[in-house]
C-alpha cells in the first residue's frame, strides 16, 4: 500500500526521493507526489495521479534544488485516485506538508471541528485533515513547536498511520510517527532516510531504526533522531539494527519482471527456508521457535491458523499437514472474518499467523484479539522484524528473501516448507509419526528444491506455448483434491490477480455441485493430478470434464498415461509425497499465470488495484 520516502542530509533530495519511490512501486499505488524545501524555507510540491514516471515528467525542475524532501506513492482509500487527493498535502497556511500511509478513522469529526474554525480542504482525504490539525495546534499556542504539535495531533486521531511531516520554518527537520503501518529510519553519516521499508536507502546505509508502534521521532541534522512515545512523550533509546538486505536482492537481475525472478528463485528460497532446520543425516528437524514452546503445542486443544489471501491457502495446506502427521485439530480462518466474529479462543489454543509481509492489518488485528483472549501466538513471516513478527510469542521466519512482485510466489512455497517442517516435527515429537516414516518424509522434503529446479527447466518453454492459447480466455477453473485443492485455489488466485481473467479454484469433487454447469468447449480447466493422492477419483473428474468438451490442462507426474491421454495439454512434474506435491505443482501454475498475463500486456509486478502489503483493512 502507500509508500513513504523522506530524506534530510547533504545529497540531492529529489534524486533520493524519486529513486526511493521507484523501489516502493512494488507496494501497489495509483498516484505519486513529492515535496522539497527549496533552500529558501519554501515548500515546493508536485503530485499526480499515475506512476512515479508521470511524477518525474512534471517535477524534474526540482532536481538539484533541495537537501530535504519527501515523497509518496498513494493507494487510494479516502477519495478517488486524482491529482488533488495525491500526497503530499499542505496545511492551510502552506507551511506544513504531510505524507501518510493508513487510515485516520475519526477524520470526519476532526474535519467538522476544523471547518467550524475556518479551515478549508482541497481534497477528500483523511490526511489533509491531519496536517491541518497540526497547524491548528501550532496556531492555538504560538509556543507550541512543530514536533509537539504533531504529537498533540496524533493523540487526537485513531486508526492506522505512518506519517512524515515537514515544516518550512524548521529547515532540515522531519517528524515521523507510526501506529499500525511500518516506518524505517536509515542512519547515514550526516544524513537520514525515512521509508516504508529499507529498500529505498539500502545502498546508502546498513543501519536502521524500525520505529515501534505508538512512537514518533524528530529527525534533524543538528540533533539526530529523538524518539518519543506519542501518548506520554517519554524518551526512548532506539535500537539500531544492521540491515541484511542487499541491493541485488531488490533488483531484477536480468529478468523481465520481479515475479519471474522470484519464481526462478524457488529452488534456492525453499532450500534457504530449510537451511539449518532440516538435518537429514542426523534425522532431526531443528526449530527453536517450536522446540522452546513444545509443551504449548503438545497440550494445545487445537491450532488456529490465521491469514489472508495466498497465505491463507498455505494455511489450508498446513491444516492437512498438521492434522495428518501431528494429529492436532486445526482450523484455518480468514483473519478478516475471525477478528469480527467473536470467536471462541482459550488459553489452550495455539494460533499460527501466516503473513509474507508481516504487516497485513486484518491478520494483525486478529492476532491482537487472540492474544487478548489468552492464546499462544506463533508467527510465520517472511519480513524480519515486521509488525506481526514482533507481536507474536514465538515464530519462524521463512527466509525466502524480499518478495517484490505483488503476486506471492516464493513466499508461498516457503510458507509450505515451514508448515511441512512444523507438522513433521510435532508429529515426530508427539509420537504420531513413526521414525521410519519421519526419515523418509524428511528425505523427500530435502529433495524438493532439486525437483523445483527440474520443473522450472522442463516446463518453462512448454508453459509459454500453452499460455499463448489462452490469452483470450475469459474464465478458468482450477481443480485439485486433498493437498492439491488449496493448490488449485492458489493457482486460480495467481491467474486472476495478474491477468484479470476470472478464475475459480474448487475441490475437484465439488465440480458436480455447481461449477460443472459452466463447462463447455470454451472453458479451460487446470487440473492437478499427481499419482499419489486420489488419482482414480481425479481420472473420473477428467472424464466428466471431457464428456462436456472442457479444455483440460493437466499437471501430472512424469510418465503419467491415464489423465494425460484424456487431456488437451499436459505438464509433467516429478513425483513426490502427496503432502509436498503442492510445493512442486504450484511452480508451473505460477508460470502459466505469469505468461498469460505477460501475453495480455498486463503489468504483472504491479497488478491494478492490488498492494503488496495490505496495511489497511
Ligand atoms: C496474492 C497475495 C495476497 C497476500 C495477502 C496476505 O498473491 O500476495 O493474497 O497473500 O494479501 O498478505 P501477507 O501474506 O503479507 O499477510
Amino acid at each position: 500500500m502507500c509508500g513513504i520516502v523522506g530524506y534530510t542530509g547533504f545529497q540531492d533530495a529529489y534524486d533520493i526521493v524519486i529513486n526511493g519511490l521507484r523501489r516502493l512501486e512494488y507496494r501497489g499505488y495509483d498516484s505519486a507526489g513529492i515535496v522539497l524545501e527549496d533552500g529558501n524555507n519554501k515548500l515546493e510540491v508536485e503530485k499526480t495521479k499515475g506512476k512515479v514516471e508521470d511524477l518525474v515528467n512534471i517535477s524534474s525542475q526540482l532536481k538539484g534544488k533541495a537537501k530535504i524532501g519527501m515523497g509518496h506513492t498513494r493507494w487510494a482509500t479516502h477519495g478517488v485516485p486524482s491529482d488533488r487527493n495525491s500526497h503530499p498535502h499542505l496545511s492551510n497556511n502552506g507551511k506544513l506538508a504531510i505524507i501518510h500511509n493508513g487510515i485516520i478513522e475519526n477524520y470526519d469529526t476532526i474535519k467538522t471541528m476544523l471547518t467550524e474554525k475556518g479551515f478549508t480542504f482541497k481534497s477528500e482525504t483523511d490526511t489533509e485533515v491531519l496536517v491541518n490539525l497540526i497547524q491548528y495546534f501550532m496556531d492555538l499556542n504560538t509556543e507550541t513547536d512543530f514536533p509537539t504539535a504533531v504529537r498533540y495531533a496524533l493523540n487526537e486521531v485513531y486508526g492506522a498511520y505512518a506519517i512524515t511531516v515537514m515544516h518550512e520554518d524548521y529547515p532540515g527537520v522531519l517528524v515521523v510517527g507510526r501506529l499500525g503501518s511500518p516506518l524505517a529510519i536509515g542512519i547515514g553519516d550526516k544524513e537520514y532516510f525515512i521509508a516504508s521499508d529499507a529498500s529505498p536507502f539500502v545502498e546508502f546505509t546498513k543501519e536502521a531504526i524500525y520505529l515501534e508502534e505508538g512512537h514518533m521521532a524528530t529527525i534533524s541534522l543538528e540533533n539526530g533522531v529523538d524518539i518519543r512515545t506519542i501518548t506520554e512523550n517519554s524518551k526512548i533509546v532506539p535500537e539500531i539494527q544492521k540491515l541484511k538486505l542487499s541491493l541485488e536482492q531488490i533488483e531484477k537481475s536480468g529478468y523481465e519482471h520481479f515475479m519471474l525472478k522470484e519464481i526462478f528463485e524457488q529452488p534456492k528460497s525453499v532450500h534457504d527456508t530449510m537451511r539449518g532446520r532440516l538435518l537429514v543425516e542426523e534425522g532431526v528437524i531443528k526449530m527453536a521457535g517450536i522446540w522452546d514452546h513444545i509443551e504449548k503445542f503438545k497440550n494445545a486443544n487445537r491450532i488456529i491458523i490465521i491469514a489472508c489471501g495466498t497465505s491463507w491457502h498455505a494455511g489450508l495446506i498446513g491444516e492437512y499437514l498438521i492434522e495428518e502427521y501431528a494429529r492436532i485439530p486445526v482450523e484455518v480462518e480468514y483473519a478478516s472474518e475471525f477478528r469480527y466474529r467473536n470467536p471462541i479462543i482459550t488459553d489452550k489454543d495455539v494460533v499460527i499467523a501466516i503473513s509474507q509481509s508481516g504487516e497485513t492489518a486484518d491478520t494483525m488485528a486478529a492476532l491482537k484479539l487472540a492474544k487478548e483472549r489468552g492464546a499462544f501466538i506463533y508467527g510465520i513471516c517472511n519480513v524480519v522484524d515486521s509488525s506481526i513478527a514482533r507481536i507474536t510469542d514465538a515464530g519462524s521466519y521463512t527466509h525466502a528473501g524480499p518478495e517484490i512482485g505483488v503476486a506471492s510466489t516464493k513466499a508461498f512455497t516457503a510458507q509450505l516448507t515451514i508448515l511441512s517442517l512444523i507438522a513433521l516435527k510435532l508429529g515426530k515429537h508427539n509420537g504420531n509419526l513413526g521414525n521410519a516414516d519421519f526419515m523418509s518424509l524428511i528425505a523427500e522434503l530435502d529433495a524438493i528444491p532439486k525437483k523445483i529446479e527440474d520443473v522450472l527447466s522442463s516446463t518453462h518453454e512448454l508453459v509459454q506455448d500453452i499460455a499463448k492459447d489462452f490469452i483470450n480466455a475469459t474464465n478458468f477453473l482450477y481443480l485439485g483434491r486433498g493437498y492439491n485443492y488449496p493448490a488449485a485455489l492458489e493457482g486460480a488466485l495467481k491467474l486472476k490477480e495478474i491477468s484479470y481473467i476470472h478464475a475459480e479454484g474448487y475441490p475437484a469433487a465439488e465440480m458436480k455441485h455447481g461449477p460443472i454447469a459452466l463447462i463447455d468447449e470454451n472453458m479451460p480447466i487446470v487440473i492437478i493430478a499427481p499419482k499419489k493422492g486420489h488419482y482414480d477419483k481425479i481420472v473420473s473428474n477428467v472424464q466428466e470434464i471431457k464428456a462436456r468438451k472442457g479444455k483440460v490442462i493437466a499437471v501430472v507426474n512424469s510418465g503419467d498415461t491415464q489423465v494425460s491421454q484424456m487431456s488437451d495439454y499436459v505438464i509433467e512434474i516429478p513425483e513426490t509425497s502427496e503432502c509436498f506435491s503442492p510445493i512442486v505443482a504450484s511452480v508451473p501454475l505460477q508460470l502459466l499465470a505469469y505468461y498469460i498475463a505477460v501475453y495480455r500486456g498486463a503489468n504483472v509486478d504491479q497488478p491494478r488495484n492490488l498492494a503488496k502489503s495490505v496495511t489497511v483493512e
